[in-house]
């Protein structure tokens, strides 16, 4: 009996010390600045009561700099498992209180231990970092820790998803595990990535600028689209995480979660018939018609502040995940350019790895002309979404609302790619281009040699129009499947991806294709 009782003080000590972490002081600090600590994460991120810690008791076996004297338990990471929205999640929280929830060997040893359980279980990873990156105590050997994360990202990519939170500093070497994995989410004013930092830069290049400016969430998010999302708080990433989770099943062998919808599979949206505007230069907001169709309304939208001339995200239909790539009409026109390009084949690419069936929205006048974009790759990166689309084999749906135009009418899940199912509203133009361009090509000459330039101009594209801006030579051709009122979309999409639900496509047998990257 009174061994029972010392055993239960030791544990019960080990346990507190493991808890305070770093000590209250450094808790404090931690508050004051903004952010919660890895066990207030690790408690708001899963299911209340769920979390199961691995791993509590671990502690270094460094010795160099006295660092015998300063063990912790846990040493400056949480690992364990839970469940989130009902399933089994694995995640790390790293802990700043201790050493600045730097990765030492032991370190990442235990973020190994539940990597490795995630992939023989087949249930996501999340990883709230939080570090000031290799503890530089341990040297070699805390790269080495890296380096073993590095390799099972690579070899859990799109077989369990991964998710990463960055929750304050994530510098170095140590920023390529979360770009390795499918989503970053950053918390503005208290997170940033760079792989150096502001003193280094400022030796090298003598450019001088802020730890927010170079890598704050803002800049991840509009500027370098490194990160997905960015939000105002600790509470409120975590709740993303949530969300984002239940769009994606746990692995790639299974599909992803429905959940019951009260909304009318059968709704009819009359405000649809006149959502297109009559001008095809008038821009119209693609996520309203995205909203208007999902299930209760609802759009989850991923790398919204990043080249927004292309919306993706998730919405559910009849209560299943779909992952949308639409042209967004009030950015830029909705022209394709590199940054649009990337953003769209990345997310492509992620769900047809997870089984989520893709939905794209075309209303695309072309890929973005000039010096900046062909300088920049456009050929490569462009390819990258004309490839992403071509090999995804999950059900695949477009719906052509107003414009398809030259490549960027290949590009976007033409029936030539293996689309399954090609809907156009009576409003779609399907053209080589559009038609001032054409009649300057086509009839320069003779439009210049007529007695009324202007009016032999307007004449020719009027018959240009007549002719091309719109969908049925496409449907006579059978390149478009239907052509159907736009109330009737919502009814339409459901009937269509119940249809195409068992699918089953594939491609050849390789290694792995070889994407323009
Ligand atoms: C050990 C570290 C540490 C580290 C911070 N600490 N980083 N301990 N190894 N890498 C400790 C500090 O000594 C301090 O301990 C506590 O954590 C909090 O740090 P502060 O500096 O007080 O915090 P703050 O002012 O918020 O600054 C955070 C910081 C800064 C910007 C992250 O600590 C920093 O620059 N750290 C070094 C970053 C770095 O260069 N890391 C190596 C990157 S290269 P006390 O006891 O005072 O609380 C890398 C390679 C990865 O990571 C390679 C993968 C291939």
């Amino acid at each position: 009996m009174t061994l029972d009782v010392r055993l239960d003080d030791e544990l019960a000590r080990r346990r507190r010390e493991s808890e305070l972490g770093g000590g209250a002081e450094r808790i404090e600090r931690q508050h004051r600045e903004g952010k919660l600590t890895a066990r207030e994460r690790v408690a708001l991120l899963f299911d209340p009561g769920s979390f199961q810690e691995l791993d509590q008791l671990v502690v270094h076996r460094s010795t160099d700099f006295d660092m015998e004297k300063q063990r912790v338990a846990g040493d400056g990471v949480v690992t364990g498992y839970g469940t989130i929205m009902g399933r089994l999640v694995y995640a790390f929280a790293q802990d700043f209180t201790v050493f600045g929830g730097s990765l030492s060997e032991a370190h990442a040893e235990k973020i190994v231990k539940i990597m490795d359980l995630a992939m023989r279980n087949g249930a996501p990873v999340v990883g709230l970092n939080d570090s000031g990156g290799a503890r530089i105590q341990e040297g070699v050997v805390s790269l080495g820790g890296y380096a073993e994360i590095f390799l099972r990202n690579t070899l859990a990519s799109g077989v369990i998803p991964q998710i990463s939170a960055i929750m304050g500093p994530c510098a170095g070497g140590a920023v390529y595990s979360p770009a390795i994995t499918d989503f970053i989410l950053m918390v503005r004013e208290s997170s940033y990535m760079f792989v150096t930092g502001p003193d280094v830069i400022k030796t090298v290049t003598h450019e001088e600028v802020t730890m927010e400016k170079l890598g704050g969430a803002d800049t991840h998010n509009q500027i370098s689209g490194v990160a997905h999302f960015a939000a105002g708080s600790d509470e409120e990433c975590l709740a993303m995480v949530r969300e984002l989770l239940s769009y994606m099943p746990s692995n790639n062998m299974e599909d992803p979660p429905r959940i019951a919808t009260t909304d009318d599979i059968n709704r009819v949206d009359l405000q649809l018939d006149s959502f297109i505007p009559e001008n095809a230069n008038q821009p119209y907001e693609m996520r309203d018609l995205i909203r208007i169709i999902a299930d209760e309304s609802h759009f989850f939208e991923v790398h919204q502040h990043f080249a927004r001339n292309l919306v993706v995200g998730f919405m559910r239909l009849d209560g299943a995940p779909v992952g949308v790539v639409a042209n967004q009409p009030s950015f830029l026109a909705g022209v394709l350019d590199i940054n649009a390009s990337r953003k769209g084949a990345r997310f492509v690419r992620f769900c047809d790895a997870f089984n989520i069936p893709l939905l794209v929205l075309e209303d695309v006048p072309g890929f973005l002309p000039g010096t900046e974009q062909e300088y920049g790759g456009i050929i490569i990166h462009g390819a990258k979404l004309l490839f992403a689309l071509a090999e995804a084999t999950v059900p695949k749906i477009t719906v052509i609302t107003r414009k398809a135009y030259g490549g960027a009418y290949c590009v976007m899940n033409s029936k030539h790619i293996r689309a399954d199912m090609n809907y156009a509203y009576p409003t779609a133009e399907i053209a080589v281009m559009g038609a001032e361009g054409a009649v300057n090509i086509l009839y320069r000459r003779e439009v210049a040699a007529a007695d009324d330039p202007q009016e032999a101009r307007r004449e020719k594209v009027n018959e240009y129009k007549e002719k091309f801006a719109n969908p049925y030579i496409a449907a006579e051709r059978g390149y478009v499947d239907e052509i159907i009122e736009p109330r009737f979309t919502r009814r339409k999409l459901i009937t269509a991806f119940a249809m195409l639900r068992n699918k089953r496509d594939r491609n050849p047998p390789r290694k792995h294709g070889n994407i323009p990257l």
